[in-house]
């Protein structure tokens, strides 16, 4: 299938390592250009995509990356809200700066990448975006701030689907499982507790492992193509029936 991505322009946010650069890559070798954005100068210079430095949780650092993107490519036609992340941990043991970072990092993150963006979409005719957030954002887990924060997400593209829709935007969110990669959470597991991981995979998984980077990054290219026109305010499981998020136990 011709996605049709060749010669789109797109962002993509905390794009230097894991998800994000993954999507990132799939999207050039399917002939789009991208620009990403991280914190570290180091870590975006050797992504081999090329990057612009800012900390999304700034809106004045992340609107400024939404507009370098657009200018360095000629225009914006897609936009990946893929930071993302979380500070402390249940409600009684995190503290109130920590739950306004979460959500920071995700939902007003992806808010403010998607309302920076409306311009430069409407100048190309629509666009397509995409929200990264997580099992745990429809199936409750034990980070409190974290679970709210990435159901917000889904939520928030649900509302803006309708809302940006009339303007020829579509917005959707993709809710990955458990993604084992190499720098990434579950690799440490796997290295570090490897008795605990192969029983994490063979419970928690109906085929045995997770997911991949392909699996979602392949499942992201085609929401955000125009093969997928129909699909707007959709939530994208790429949880390979996982189902319900892990118990947090497994990390120190
Ligand atoms: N990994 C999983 O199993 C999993 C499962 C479900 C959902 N997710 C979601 O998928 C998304 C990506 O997760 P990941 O595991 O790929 O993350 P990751 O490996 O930790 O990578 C995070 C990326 O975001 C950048 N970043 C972090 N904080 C940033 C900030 N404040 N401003 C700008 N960039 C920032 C990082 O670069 P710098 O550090 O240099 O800024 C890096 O490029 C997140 O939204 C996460 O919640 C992940």
């Amino acid at each position: 299938m011709d996605l049709g991505l060749g010669g789109k322009a797109a962002f993509v946010t905390g794009g230097s390592q894991g998800i994000g650069l993954a999507i990132a890559r799939a999207l050039v070798a399917e002939g789009a250009s991208v620009v990403v954005c991280g914190r570290d100068e180091g870590r975006l210079a050797q992504c081999g995509v090329p990057g612009v430095q800012a900390d999304v949780t700034d809106p004045e650092q992340l609107g400024r990356a939404v507009d370098e993107a657009a200018r360095r490519l000629g225009g914006l036609d897609l936009v990946v809200a893929n930071a993302g992340g979380s500070f402390g941990g249940g409600l009684l043991d995190s503290t109130p700066q920590e739950w306004a970072d979460t959500f920071a990092i995700n939902a007003l993150h992806a808010a403010h990448a998607i309302r920076t963006a409306v311009p430069h979409f409407e100048r190309r005719g629509g666009g397509s975006a995409l929200i990264i957030s997580s099992i745990t954002g429809w199936k409750p887990g034990p980070r409190s701030s974290y679970a709210a924060a990435k159901a917000a997400e889904i939520h928030l593209a649900a509302a803006l689907a309708q809302e940006l829709g009339p303007r020829g935007i579509r917005v959707n969110a993709l809710s990955p499982g458990s993604v084992e990669f190499e720098g990434g959470g579950w690799a440490w597991v796997r290295d570090n507790r490897p008795e605990d991981f192969a029983r994490f995979a063979r419970e928690d998984f109906p085929r045995g492992r997770l997911v991949t980077l392909d699996e979602v990054a392949d499942t992201a290219l085609f929401v955000l193509s125009s093969r997928a026109s129909g699909v707007s305010g959709a939530n994208i499981r790429v949880d390979a029936a996982q189902d319900h998020p892990s118990s947090g136990r497994l990390f120190p």
